[in-house]
């Protein structure tokens, strides 16, 4: 028996109010709360760092899974978990030594995740299977919230559950970008697990009652 995972984004949070967005998730029924980090030059948006993991850290007991969009993410490794990410997860496209890097966010402690772009192959990320707790599947380009969902990607999540269950890896598949109640149901019958949603969440006039939607979507595409 799967069980979906909902991982809303603070992306479109409301800043001014960062505290109590989050405990708004937490007692909501989020699984656990999505932090994108954007450097600028990875991706062309600049969003936030150890800072605000800290500050997210203190207002939640939830896991604090930790999205790099950064060039060099292993700069920020020891910083981010100190600041209480649970797991970090960085991009193949920006890490040309993904199989020392993913080893060293687990020797810290955090569980090591791994992003693929929707126009990277998945192969890619065929050596490394072994060494995920996470394997993320952009369904965007990544670097803004309230994009459009990329059909391609469904495909892309029923091949990625394919070569995790023929690796026999238990990591997580999460699929991140466009996520709403139209897009999730697809992305759980084609295998996904964890599921990221910013725009959807935090653009509903009850966000609250959009988490349960959402959830709900899964559910009736068993
Ligand atoms: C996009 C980010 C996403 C973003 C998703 O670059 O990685 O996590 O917050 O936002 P929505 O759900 O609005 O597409
Ligand atoms: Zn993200």
């Amino acid at each position: 028996m799967r069980t979906a995972r909902l991982a809303p984004s603070i992306l479109s949070a409301d800043f001014s109010r960062l505290g109590a967005d989050v405990a708004m998730l937490e007692s909501a029924g989020a699984d656990c709360i999505h932090v994108d980090v954007m450097d600028g030059r990875f991706v062309p948006n600049l969003t936030f760092g150890a800072k605000v993991i800290e500050t997210v850290r203190r207002c939640t007991a939830l896991p604090l899974d930790v999205h790099l969009m950064v060039v060099e993410p292993e700069r920020y490794f020891d910083d981010f978990v100190a600041a209480g990410a649970t797991g970090l997860t960085i991009h193949v496209e920006a890490a040309p030594h993904l199989h020392r890097q993913l080893a060293r966010i687990r020797e810290l402690g955090a569980l090591a995740g791994v992003a693929v772009n929707p126009a990277t192959p998945l192969s890619t990320v065929d050596d490394v299977l072994e060494q995920l707790d996470l394997l993320l599947v952009m369904s965007v380009n990544p670097g803004f919230g309230g994009q459009q969902f990329i059909e391609r990607s469904i495909a892309k999540v029923a091949l990625a559950r394919r070569r995790l269950d023929e690796a026999g890896s238990r990591a997580a598949l999460e699929v991140d970008g466009g996520i709403n109640r139209t897009t999730i149901g697809e992305c759980w019958r084609a295998g996904a697990d964890t599921f990221v949603a910013g725009a959807a969440v935090f653009g509903a006039p009850d966000p609250r009652a959009e988490l349960a939607a959402l959830r709900a979507q899964c559910a009736i595409h068993a």
